[in-house]
């Protein structure tokens, strides 16, 4: 299972790339914007910055919603390095823009996934990720793994190259319940990756055993 880290904060990746287990980076014009990065040129400049940091794939978005709009900017945006992957949002446009990028060659990814139907139209557009929100689902009493599920299961039975990217990710159950499932991706806070560290009887049994070491040394 790959990890991403759901953040545009340069401070963030770079501490869970130092970590050692970060696969790559998505963003979206939400998480962009809380970093103060507007404007063509930052925007750019920002995507650099965060490919600079990662080995591998980088979501960046797109702004429009019509087809020429789309297929502009996202050409635009993967011209920007090689690990850039073009986030698209599931509409109908979006879907042909797809398409067409993915004849190009330029890599996408289908966000704002709520539906298996919407996970279907994509593959078969050719995206290379689709992007499921867990949590904005769970927050409206939907079950949003058992959405993982039913992608994950479609995706195998009809042999789709397209990745499973769970995102809206918001604890850590939420992941490791993906990891079970299958899901090829997670793109998650940098608190969820950081939270699988944690475990009280780590910390209790790491402190008995340096206690023993120091009594036993002395001091
Ligand atoms: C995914 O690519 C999105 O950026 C993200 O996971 C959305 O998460 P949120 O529901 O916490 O905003």
């Amino acid at each position: 299972m790959k990890f991403f880290i759901d953040t545009a904060n340069l401070a963030e990746i770079q501490e869970a790339y130092d970590l050692g287990v970060l696969d790559g980076v998505t963003t979206n014009p939400s998480l962009m914007a809380k970093e103060g990065i507007t404007g063509e040129d930052q925007i750019r400049a920002h995507y650099k910055a965060i490919c600079d940091i990662v080995d591998d794939k980088v979501s960046a978005e797109v702004i429009s919603t019509d087809f020429e709009g789309m297929i502009r900017e996202g050409k635009e945006l993967a011209k920007i390095d090689d690990k850039i992957v073009v986030k698209i949002p599931m509409i109908k446009e979006g879907v042909k823009a797809i398409k067409h990028l993915h004849s190009e060659g330029i890599r996408t990814n289908c966000t704002l996934i709520f539906s298996a139907g919407q996970a279907i139209l994509a593959a078969k557009a050719g995206a290379t990720y689709v992007s499921p929100f867990i949590g904005r689902l769970d927050d409206i009493s939907f079950d949003g793994l058992e959405l993982i599920e039913q992608i994950v299961h479609i995706y195998q039975t009809y042999g789709f190259s397209t990745e499973v990217l769970a995102a809206s990710i918001r604890h850590t159950m939420h992941l490791i319940k993906c990891a079970e499932i299958g899901a090829d991706v997670a793109t998650c806070p940098l608190k969820v990756i950081t939270g699988l560290l944690n475990h009280p009887l780590t910390d209790k049994g790491l402190a008995q055993f340096l206690a023993d070491h120091a009594k036993a040394a002395g001091k």
